[in-house]
């Protein structure tokens, strides 16, 4: 059978966009920025997704793209006889990791987003306001569990209906939408009263923060949010025909990724100062200071409803195509149908999931790794374990084992400038740059 492809290129940078846009824009970028500086964060990050973001994304999109396979199999086919496949099982360990717990979360989203459509969630019920009603849901057994399974047969259900049907078609819709519900809100935001200081939260350039050591680990570990490393991009890659020219798509992905980040700031920081409530970042920042913020606000049922909706797109584009990544694998290692293979995948990370969740009421005293429990365990290997060793390993594989010649015609650039520094990034500083992130966070 001849191998699935996008329909067009921009289907293909949408349905990267929605894989690079997910949680991670949503609840952490905005935070830390303001915490690290303002504007001089924005503008160090901006730097890092120029000089080393999208070269990566680019070189890992074009590995997928040159051999067609997926992230175990294209490095078979691109060095037979080696064990570069070995840095493929990166990929595909998290993305059971990340997805297991991407779910549950997911799940959280999805359950806000139907009792706002309910209209139960315009006011806080019972006592204690949203922090009990967060607490309190997700230390149920089964509940939380039911919603992680509706979002998981979701994914499941347009990752089954194929590259071009399911997952281009729904990130065609998912992406215009994500962007007008989420520019909707900002508006909304900016125009409360006090929305003033949640914009000197963001921008306000603190020039002192470039003195200090961690805005550049943050700055340079926020990148990972753009779905590098997993092999998500290069399953996505191996989709496009040779005629599609990469850099420019590269760099759309990038910014946009960017845009979607600093959007979500523009909701979330305005509304947050407006009510003089101190920020956080995470799950408490969405699902309890938000809502706790929308019941005092005019039309604050409305905000809600559409935020948990636009926050379950978000994650739904992104959920996509993490299953994708050991779909593809499976499909050719057991020639698989890919309604087997997803179905198979997608049911042993719900099972993962069932432990994620469980972590928050039952077994919340489980803590596998340090002090933190399952989730943010799973979360610690595989984002500063596995993402790292696999984005290094796209790095080192296409700088090192590659010709320089074979490279740059893989990334469809020339021996000039560009094609140089983008090959040079490639080769020295990318590898340089994630062994001092992998470091600093062990
Ligand atoms: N980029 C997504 C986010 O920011 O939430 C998460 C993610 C998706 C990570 C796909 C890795 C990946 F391969």
């Amino acid at each position: 059978m001849a191998r699935e492809q996008w329909g067009t290129k921009l289907g293909f940078m949408l349905a990267a966009m929605g894989s690079a846009v997910g949680l991670g824009n949503i609840w952490r970028f905005s935070f830390v920025a303001g915490n690290n500086g303002g504007g001089a964060f924005l503008l160090l990050y901006l730097g890092c997704v120029f000089l080393i973001g999208i070269p990566l994304l680019l070189t890992e999109v074009s590995i997928g793209r040159k051999a067609k396979s997926d992230v175990v199999g294209s490095y078979q086919k691109l060095a037979p006889k080696t064990p570069w496949f070995f840095t493929g099982f990166f990929g595909i360990f998290s993305a059971f990791l990340i997805l297991s717990f991407y779910a549950v979360v997911a799940g959280w989203s999805l359950y806000y987003f139907f009792h706002y459509i309910t209209g139960d969630f315009f006011q806080a019920p019972g006592e204690g306001g949203f922090g009990a009603v967060f607490g309190g849901f997700i230390s149920q057994g089964w509940q939380p569990l039911f919603w992680t399974a509706l979002f998981m047969a979701m994914v499941i259900f347009i990752v089954v209906s194929g590259v071009k049907r399911g997952i281009e078609t729904a990130n065609k819709i998912f992406m215009p939408l994500l962007a007008l519900l989420l520019i909707v809100l900002a508006v909304f935001s900016l125009s409360l009263d006090g929305a003033m200081e949640g914009l000197k939260f963001l921008f306000q350039p603190d020039w002192s923060a470039f003195s200090k050591p961690s805005i550049y680990v943050q700055a340079l570990g926020e990148l990972f949010s753009l779905s590098l490393g997993m092999g998500a991009l290069l399953t996505y890659g191996s989709y496009l025909s040779d005629d599609k020219k990469l850099p420019g798509a590269a760099i759309g992905i990038g910014l946009m990724d960017t845009f979607f980040a600093v959007i979500s700031g523009l909701v979330i920081f305005p509304a947050v100062f407006a009510f003089s409530i101190d920020p956080s970042s995470g799950p408490p920042l969405v699902f309890i200071t938000l809502p706790t913020i929308f019941e005092q606000m005019p039309l604050g049922g409305i905000v809600g409803l559409i935020f948990f909706f636009a926050l379950s797109l978000a994650a739904l584009s992104s959920a996509i195509s993490i299953l994708e990544v050991p779909t593809a694998y499976f499909m050719r290692l057991f020639n698989w149908t890919r309604k087997k293979s997803s179905i198979t995948v997608g049911s042993i990370m719900f099972f993962l999931g069932i432990f994620v969740s469980l972590g928050f009421g039952v077994w919340s005293g489980v803590t596998p790794i340090g002090d933190r429990n399952i989730l943010d365990s799973m979360d610690y290997i595989a984002s500063n374990i596995l993402l790292p060793l696999g984005g290094l390993s796209m790095a080192l594989f296409v700088g090192w084992y590659f010709r320089k010649s074979t490279a740059l015609k893989a990334v469809d650039l020339k021996d000039d400038l560009f094609g140089g520094v983008w090959y040079g990034i490639v080769k020295f500083i990318v590898p340089v740059v994630i062994l001092i992130i992998f470091v600093s966070s062990l």
